[in-house]
């Protein structure tokens, strides 16, 4: 007669301990993370719609299977193969469990094509809008401002201003993700795909390429700094004119961006060969097309992609700059030759 609490009591710590993983998990885990745009609103409620009517329906349906099983249990007494009582046709049973997922299905679907259309509606009659081209690459993220100004892997732009995003890729399909500002966007070979977002509010946001591009996908991440517009302004201005004066820290940002996810941020190899103190680093005209066009003769030193299709002329140069500048990574005698 103990075997029944001891079952009871194994099945509510089984229901306890799931709960409880979820609830732990919090943001990060079961939780979309707290949007900061409209759009990332209407995206987070739906999932919170679809989530409380699947774990209505998960409910449901292991409570029943729960219930069956204790109360329909062979009891002591009946034989092995003793079969229970067969019941056939129940019309409105049957009506009911037909149109009552029909109904939850098409209302997730209605919710679902209204959402999408929050998140591509394209402002194109937004004078104000910021246009940023991104350049998708194996396995860094090209920001390009309307300035020219060049930035990888961290986008930063105005609060409360729409951003329009140019997503193209040169080389493998990727897709631009960062959940707390909107839905994900696929950047195709081929073709521009657009996406719009106004952050309404300030702080940094986390990102991650969210379609498989190759074997360094998983580092291919972004950060969104959402910054008042006055800042932006000043910051996109100041940045203008260190890129054309060859003072900023895009040699830097290119080096960790580009290099570093294959060989190592000092160059000491990783997925890539060891290239810290390589002459070939310095070297402009021997770097300019390897990179342009990668290699994929396994022979020499295994498949490196194109990596600088898109890049302005600054960019290698600021590159080398800044092998030159770094003991780490500098060829013997390199550092005193460069300027
Ligand atoms: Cu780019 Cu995955």
């Amino acid at each position: 007669m103990a075997r029944k609490p001891v079952a009871l009591a194994a099945a509510c710590a089984c229901l306890a301990l799931l709960l409880a993983s979820g609830a732990a998990a919090g943001n990060g885990g079961v939780a979309p993370p707290d949007s900061a745009t409209a759009s990332g609103s209407r995206i987070n409620a739906l999932y919170w719609i679809i989530f409380g009517i699947c774990a209505a329906i998960f409910l449901l349906v292991e409570g029943a299977l729960l219930y069956s099983i204790f109360r329909f249990r062979r009891r002591r007494g009946t034989p092995a193969e003793a079969e229970g009582p067969q019941i056939h046709g129940n019309a409105r049973l049957e009506l009911l469990w037909t149109v009552v997922p029909v109904f939850i299905l098409v209302g997730i679907a209605l919710g679902t094509f209204v959402s999408v259309g929050t998140v591509n509606a394209n402002p194109a009659m937004d004078e104000d809008a910021l246009t940023v081209k991104v350049e998708s690459h194996q396995f860094y993220w090209q920001y390009v401002y309307p300035n020219g100004v060049v930035s990888l892997d961290v986008l930063r732009v105005p609060v409360d201003r729409t951003v329009r995003l140019e997503l193209t890729a040169p080389d493998v399909a990727h897709s631009w993700w960062v959940p707390a500002l909107t839905g994900k966007r696929d950047a195709i070979p081929g073709r521009t795909n657009q996406l719009t977002f106004t952050a309404t509010k300030t702080g940094t946001f986390r990102g991650q390429c969210a379609e498989f591009c190759g074997v360094q996908h998983a580092v291919m991440r972004t950060e969104v700094e959402v910054v008042p517009g006055a800042e932006f302004d000043q910051w996109l201005e100041a940045e203008g004119a260190a890129q054309a004066a060859g003072t900023s820290d895009l040699g830097q940002q290119t080096w960790e961006g580009v290099c570093a996810k294959c060989h190592g941020l000092a160059g000491e190899g990783d997925i890539g060969p060891t290239i810290a103190g390589n002459p070939a680093l310095v070297d402009a005209k021997g770097l300019a097309p390897l990179l342009a066009e990668g290699r994929d003769n396994p022979q020499i030193s295994g498949f490196m992609p194109p990596i600088s299709p898109g890049w302005p002329g600054s960019q290698l140069e600021a590159l080398i700059e800044y092998v030159k500048s770094n003991p780490d990574l500098a060829p013997a005698g390199a550092a005193q030759q460069g300027g």
